[in-house]
């Protein structure tokens, strides 16, 4: 299986993903500040695989100081200062806050240790839990239709094996009949240069199409669902996810083809109420206004970049987590899925 990123003795290591379908390149951070960098400009992107390098980059953080009582906090906000949307970002560096704290009267080099084993734990349990999203998610998918995608949600926005593209990978490996539309993902491409990549190295059919010819395809009745992965979830089901699923998610609505979306429960935000709370990313203008280097509009131009967009809950027929399925309404789903396993003792 493709390794997104890995704990080495030299470092953490991506698989730069800013340089893919064209160039294989492994990138080697040999410290926090790197590994921050390598979230902000993309080289690791996805919401579960930041989750993962967040919680790397604290450990590594750890290991390089002299003294980390001293740097702890300053590694932690410089790595949830990189990208504002993903929740798991915010989520990877708490849990490694939660253990560093729970070792208080350790020598720094025990400290080093356990943050080390824990970011590595993080990484092999995003692994465990796309396969747990794709075991639950297999049956919603229709045998011989096409599975629309948008964005990247697969082996690289994760530790493994993804989400959206895992409910994807499980129905295909559980034998059904199907192929993908990979919408491109404009202004970073993901879907093309990283989604189609991914799934035609596993053999699994796939057609690349722009962005604005999803709607033409789901008035077609060649789609038999939508999945897609998402960055942050709130209480009530509104889903963030990359600039424009919304769009897909409402001619999905009005074509009657089911939308679902496949995210860990450490995508769930539960201390937002609705999605109008969620930060969105506004990103560089020259993304939009270039291609590879290759400017496509006139200098000067005015330009919006957000790198998100908020899809109403009424538009997502169900939300596939590691542990079943949450549908409408999403309040009281989402609430019992986060405290099942959890928190027994509060399901
Ligand atoms: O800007 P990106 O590439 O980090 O955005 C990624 C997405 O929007 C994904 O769909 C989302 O993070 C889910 S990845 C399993």
């Amino acid at each position: 299986m493709l390794e997104t990123i890995e704990w080495t003795p030299q470092g953490v290591v991506m698989i730069d993903q800013t340089l893919l379908p064209s160039k294989t390149v492994f990138v080697t951070c040999a410290d926090y500040l790197e590994v921050a960098n390598a979230i902000k400009t993309m080289i690791i992107r996805g919401a579960p695989a930041i989750g993962v390098a967040a919680a790397m980059g604290v450990a590594i953080g750890v290991q390089k100081s002299p003294d980390p009582d001293a740097d702890f906090d300053n590694i932690c906000a410089t790595l949830a200062a990189t990208r504002p949307t993903a929740v798991n970002l915010f989520w990877g560096i708490e849990r490694m806050k939660d253990l560093y704290h729970s070792l208080n009267g350790k020598t720094p080099d025990e400290k080093r240790e356990a943050l080390i084993a824990e970011a590595i734990r993080v990484k092999d349990e995003d692994v465990a839990i796309c396969r747990e999203i794709g075991r639950h998610g297999a049956g919603l998918v229709p045998d011989n239709k096409t599975v629309l995608t948008h964005c990247n949600a697969g082996a690289l926005a994760t530790a493994g094996y993804g989400t959206a593209l895992g409910v994807i990978r499980a129905a295909w490996e559980s034998g059904k009949k199907i192929d993908v539309f990979a919408d491109e993902t404009r202004p970073f491409l993901q879907g093309a240069r990283l989604t189609a990549w991914e799934l035609m190295q596993d053999g699994i059919p796939t057609t690349l199409i722009t962005d604005n010819m999803a709607g033409h395809f789901l008035k077609s009745g060649r789609i038999g669902c939508v999945v897609v992965g998402a960055d942050r979830i709130a209480a009530n089901g509104d889903v963030a996810n990359k600039i424009g699923t919304y769009s897909v998610a409402v001619l999905a609505k009005e074509n009657n083809v089911p939308f679902y979306v496949a995210a860990p429960i450490s995508t769930l935000d539960l201390t937002l109420t609705d999605g109008s709370q969620i930060p969105i990313e506004e990103r560089a203008s020259g993304e939009v206004t270039s291609v590879f280097g290759v400017p496509v509009a006139p200098d000067g131009v005015n330009v919006c970049n957000p790198a998100f967009d908020v899809t109403p809950n009424r538009y997502v027929t169900g939300i596939i987590t590691e542990r079943g399925v949450a549908t409408a309404p999403y309040t009281e789903s989402l609430k019992a899925l986060s405290y099942s396993a959890a928190h027994p003792a509060k399901a």
